[in-house]
This record gives C-alpha cells, structure tokens and sequence, in this order.
C-alpha cells in the first residue's frame, strides 16, 4: 500500500529544536501490521557513512521522542530511507506508523554508528547477519562501491519469524542486483540467504543454528567462517546480537570500533528501539 497524498498534519507551526533537521515524508509504504518503511526528504548539507544511524521524531510533543533509525539507503540517494517496526504503544512508532506523504519528520543532525566498513579490517570476504529490521543497515551497505572494493564477496542473512517479513529483504536485493552503479559486482558477488523461524519456507532456523550447524555453508557452496580471512557485521535484537557475538568469539573473531577497526562489529543502539 503506498500513500503519496499530502495529509492534514503536514508541516506545522512547530519550533524545530536546535541541531535538528525538519523535513517532509516523500513516500510510506506498509509490508505488513508490524513492519513498514518510509522515504523523506534528504537535507542537502547532510552526509552519512553506509551503514550509519540518526535519530528520528515527530514534531507532536514540546519535548519530541526520538529514537535511533538505520539510514537504509546508499549515501548518494535523493531522499533517505528508513525501515521500521510497528511497536504498539510505542512511544514513537505508534505515531510514526501513521505518517503519509508531506507529514513533517524530524532528524537529528549528527548521523554515527559502528556498523561501518571503516571498523572492519580489510578481508575477503563480508557477512551481514541480520534480523527483522536489523536488515536495514545494510540496505546502504550492500549498495556502497566501496563495499565491493573491500571484499570479494558479501553474504546478507536475514532471519524473520515469518515468511511475509522477508519481504523487504528480497525487494532490496533486486534492487541492487539491477542498481547502476553496484548492480555488476552485485550480481556475481552478493548472496541473499533468508530464513524464517515460526513458519515454512525455503530455510528454515536461527542463523545462529545455521551456522553452529554449518547449514549456511553447505547451502550456499562455500567455505566455514574463517577469523583470518572473514568480517562480520550483526544487527538485531539484543539476544541476537549477544549469542551472535559469543559464536563469532568462539571462532577467535574480535570485535572492531571505528577507534579500532577489528573482524566483526555490532550495533547496539536499536536493540528494542521504542519499548
Ligand atoms: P525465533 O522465532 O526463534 O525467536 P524478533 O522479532 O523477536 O526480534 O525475532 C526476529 C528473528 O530473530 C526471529 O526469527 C527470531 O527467532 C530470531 N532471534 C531471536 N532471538 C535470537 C537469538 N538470540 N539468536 C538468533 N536469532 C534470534
């Protein structure tokens, strides 16, 4: 369901903090009752490594919430993107879920984060393990040159409950296998390998499973995790990324920081986001 119509709440009196963008919701569009993502307007001065977060609010409270959001696009799109879950009651999503095209959304202007290629050392190749919205990082990743420059190969896990919410994941990578700046590298270098935990579909598990089983390897023809050679990036929930971490400890992975760029590096800032 896409909403391109101008709605009622667009663009109020509101006084935009200082250090704040204000702009305007370009596009919404809903996958399913939890999941939706939403286009806006892109600041001109404002500039994001790949895989870099920002805070986002609503101009509908004197003190807005904001909450930490993953800029799912490549740094050289129009507009920015983001995906978002639904959380009910939500402090924000449960306002941001309802926006249409023209409504006003405010950013903080200082975007950072860890998932970044600066904090990985160079390697062969790169594995994105992600799940639900986790994925979104990597939506600017994968479409970063640079990214193809680093590594031979980049592996994208995505892991949902179910099927439906692997969606956005697969509608991504079509979009970057047919990207024009990325979209060749991609095509012989980019592996999607999506899994769902509470219903059937082509692989099912926990991709801490799957790799614990070495699942992942055999299905996709290549070679197990190896420390000297391989980096890591993790996003998703908070136990996701601590039993994911634990295994890639276990197979002598450090983890890296922009300060100190090691093998694998996790994020941390939207581990419940809006509860
Ligand atoms: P599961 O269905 O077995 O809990 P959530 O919506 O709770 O964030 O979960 C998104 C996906 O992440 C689900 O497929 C879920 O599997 C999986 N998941 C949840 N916790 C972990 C964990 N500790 N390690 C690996 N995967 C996890």
């Amino acid at each position: 369901m896409e909403s391109r119509a101008p709605s009622t709440l667009s663009m109020t009196e509101f006084p935009v903090p200082k250090g704040v963008f204000a702009e305007a919701a370009v596009s919404v569009h809903h996958y399913t009752q939890k999941l939706f993502k939403f286009r806006m307007t892109r600041p001109r001065s404002f500039r994001f490594r790949s895989g870099e977060f920002v805070m986002i609010g609503l101009p509908n409270a004197a003190k807005p919430v904001f909450r930490a959001y993953s800029i799912a696009c490549p740094s050289w799109d129009e507009e920015l993107e983001f995906y978002s879950i639904k959380v009910p009651n939500g402090p924000l999503t449960q306002h941001l879920q309802k926006i249409k095209a023209g409504d006003m959304i405010l950013m903080r202007r200082k975007p950072t984060g860890t998932l970044v290629n600066d904090a990985l050392l160079p390697g062969r190749r790169l594995f994105l393990f992600s799940t639900g919205t986790g994925i979104a990082p990597f939506a600017s990743i994968i479409r970063d040159p640079e990214t193809y420059e680093k590594f031979e190969t980049v592996v994208l896990t995505h892991t949902c409950r179910e099927v439906a919410e692997l969606a956005y994941g697969q509608e991504l990578a079509a979009l970057t296998y047919d990207d024009p700046l990325v979209g060749e590298e991609a095509q012989d270098r980019l592996t999607l390998y999506s899994t769902t935990t509470r219903e059937a579909s082509a692989v099912t598990g926990r991709i801490t499973h799957l790799l614990n089983s070495g699942k992942i390897f055999e299905d996709l023809g290549i070679e197990p995790l190896d420390s000297t050679k391989d980096r890591c990036m993790i996003c998703g929930s908070m136990g996701m990324l601590h039993d994911t971490k634990s295994l890639l400890q276990d197979m002598c992975f450090n983890e890296g920081s922009n300060r100190d760029p090691a093998d694998f590096v996790i994020e941390r800032a939207f581990a419940e986001n809006d509860s």
